[in-house]
């Protein structure tokens, strides 16, 4: 049995990935963040059915503490790491930039270097993201194109991507970086924009919400279906060489375009419920991104699966699913309409 250690398990990717890994019968060890209220709702499903056995097991740590991490692999004596922790929202990491950066670059120092000292034959996963570079240009983006950072989050993940090629060739590691473009899903951080999106429009559907703030509509993302991506994670890792890969669907469209669809799904008109505030436009925009994911497809395999359609549906049916859970609660009094769901980013 294989065993994988994966920071940030508590996230979308790590809940996917940790369905496919356990799928595989690994043996998966999964850090969790001590916080007051409890994190690990988009793993319950897995705790409650591989935990008993020992197949799943979380561990209290975080990336900015080397020496918890180095204790854990020291007793797991994993074959592969995952790392996918971090504060990705890139608008917070503007507002908390030290933390958002430490986070990233200190973590991938701390698991490389535990790596180089126990066992050079632990596999190891970077999560490198299209945020690195920048969106400036309107090319069609591989794993040759300039890194031109535009935030805080970008910076440290183009630190974090070039200390993992680093360890690569400097010490013969099997060191693998994905840059993944945008991947989304029903289990996507809310405040995510297409996360955002969906939750509003399946609110305002069933009158549990009356408009919608965002900032800029113009920006266009290379935007996939998360599940999709995770499994090009295990292909890299199962590659007979590690190398850095490009993931994305090779299409890009606008968050005007990802409204338009989710809004058509009630044949409502988008324009009469979203607003724009400058409260959500960041003090630097990566404008335009899209990826060509060739090299993936050639060498690995991967392919996507699902279309940006059939996503912002799957998404919206989701999220419609609670919406009706939420109105009965309303309906008994425990919650009141809103104008707006609060969201902060
Ligand atoms: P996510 O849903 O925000 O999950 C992030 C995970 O990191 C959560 O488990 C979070 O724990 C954990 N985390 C945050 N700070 C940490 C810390 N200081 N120490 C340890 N763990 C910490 O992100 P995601 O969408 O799954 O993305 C996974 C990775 O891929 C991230 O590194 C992200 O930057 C990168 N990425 C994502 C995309 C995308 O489109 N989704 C694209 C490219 C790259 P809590 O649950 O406790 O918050
Ligand atoms: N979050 C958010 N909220 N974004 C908005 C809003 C809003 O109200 N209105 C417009 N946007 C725009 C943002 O300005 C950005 O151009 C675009 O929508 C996408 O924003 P996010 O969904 O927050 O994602 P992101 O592209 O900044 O970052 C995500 O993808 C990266 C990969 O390219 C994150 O998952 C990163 O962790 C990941 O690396």
């Amino acid at each position: 049995m294989k065993k994988a250690f994966i920071t940030g398990i508590t996230g979308q990717d790590g809940s996917y990935l940790s369905e496919i890994l356990l799928d595989k019968e690994y043996e998966v060890h999964g850090t969790v963040r001590r916080s007051s209220s409890i994190n690990t709702d988009r793993i319950d499903n897995l705790i409650s059915k591989y935990s008993k056995e020992g197949q799943l097991n979380l561990h209290y740590s975080d990336l900015s503490d080397p020496t918890s991490l180095d204790n854990l692999l020291k007793k797991i004596e994993p074959d592969e790491i995952y790392n996918l922790g971090a504060q990705s929202h890139v608008h917070v990491s503007f507002l908390n930039p030290l933390y958002s950066s430490q986070t990233s670059v200190s973590g991938v120092v701390s698991l490389l270097e535990s790596v180089k000292n126990l066992d050079k034959e632990i596999k190891f996963y970077q999560a490198s993201s299209s945020e690195m570079y920048g969106g400036a240009s309107g090319d069609l983006l591989d794993e040759n194109s300039i890194f031109d950072p535009k935030s805080p989050y970008a910076a440290a993940k183009v630190y974090a991507h070039n200390l993992t090629k680093i360890y690569r060739e400097s010490y013969g590691l099997f060191c693998v970086n994905g840059i993944l473009f945008n991947h989304e899903s029903p289990r996507r951080g809310e405040t995510f924009v297409t996360r955002k999106i969906t939750r509003a429009v399946t609110r305002i559907s069933i009158g549990l919400q009356e408009k919608l703030t965002l900032g800029n509509l113009d920006a266009s993302r290379d935007w996939g279906f998360a599940k999709d991506f995770v499994e090009g994670m295990y292909l890299m890792m199962n590659y007979k060489e590690a190398d850095d890969w490009v993931l994305a669907t090779g299409e890009t469209h606008t968050v005007r375009d990802f409204l338009k669809i989710a809004f058509d799904y009630f044949s409502l008109n988008w324009e009469d419920y979203v607003l724009t505030s400058d409260r959500y436009i960041r003090p630097n925009e990566v404008n335009h991104l899209l990826g060509n994911p060739s090299k993936a497809k050639d060498k690995l395999g991967w392919e996507i699966k699902t279309s940006f359609e059939e996503l912002v549906k799957l998404m919206v049916e989701s999220d419609l699913e609670l919406a009706e859970k939420e109105k009965v609660l309303y309906e008994n009094g425990m919650l009141k309409p809103t104008w707006e769901y609060p969201s902060s980013s």
